[in-house]
């Protein structure tokens, strides 16, 4: 069982991670959780938007020591299929968006910041930031599409128990890693894509198009196949999901 520090407020559970890993020896699993941040982080330099104590908002720190860097989109995958197994528990229809946000149907549930600190080609720690919205609900920042478990399912949730669960399967899949499984880790997150089958309308930062699924490289390229038969690849930021 990991060690959980719990803070009734900080700036961003990242970033007290990443301090307390300045000043001290922090074991793996080490998770910060908090009630509320006043500066949340999220992807593309945006913030995240949570209502105090009503969701999840956690940091969990590991040393995938032996993972190169180039190959570091494994733990990204990991945390992702780690969340998405635990909310598959209270609802359906939960599924992983490339490259790691965790959607129910069209709308987005929890936000991940993965932060990899590298040491030459490994590495040194990663700090996986988890954001789910539980209980709240309404969302007033402009994130186009949030949901939480609470609307989807109408009961109020135990955030204690929700967070066992994550991080119980994030371990679960992080010792696959370690048994040299990543094909079994690979293929799972494969299997709970969004938007996994047919086309679907995509937007390269330029125009959409039609395209769909054909595959996640380890390297978390994504590959798409165009009406046309063309295979293009993007890497993450150069193509967005578009959505109704
Ligand atoms: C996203 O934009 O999708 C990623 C959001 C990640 C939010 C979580 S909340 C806990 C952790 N601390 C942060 O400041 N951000 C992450």
């Amino acid at each position: 069982m990991s060690l959980v520090i719990h803070l009734g407020e900080t700036d961003s559970s990242n970033n007290y991670l990443k301090k307390l890993l300045q000043e001290q020896a922090v074991e793996e699993y080490t998770i910060v959780s908090t009630d509320f941040q006043t500066a949340g982080k999220g992807q593309r330099g945006n913030g995240w938007e949570s209502e105090p104590e009503k969701n999840l908002l956690f940091s969990m720190l590991l040393y995938p020591v032996r993972v190169k860097a180039n190959e570091q989109f494994i733990i990204s995958q990991i945390v992702s299929l780690g969340v998405a197994k635990a909310l598959g528990k209270y609802t359906s229809d939960i599924s992983i968006k490339w490259p790691n946000d965790i959607y129910w149907q069209q709308k987005k549930i929890c936000g991940i910041l993965m932060e990899n600190s590298l040491s030459g080609e490994e590495i040194k720690e990663s700090i996986a930031g988890i954001g789910i919205n539980i209980n709240q609900e309404d969302f007033r920042s402009n994130a186009p599409n949030p949901v939480s478990l609470k609307q989807i399912t109408g009961v109020e949730l135990d955030r204690q128990a929700i967070l066992n669960e994550v991080c119980n399967n994030i371990e679960l899949y992080y010792n696959c890693m370690l048994q040299e499984n990543n094909e079994y880790i690979i293929s799972a997150y494969k299997d709970l894509l969004f938007r996994r089958e047919g086309f679907h309308l995509f937007n390269d930062n330029t125009k959409d198009f039609h395209a769909r699924i054909k595959d996640v490289r380890p390297d978390g390229i994504l590959v798409l196949e165009t009406e046309t038969g063309t295979e293009r690849k993007f890497a993450f930021k150069e193509v967005k999901y578009v959505l109704s």
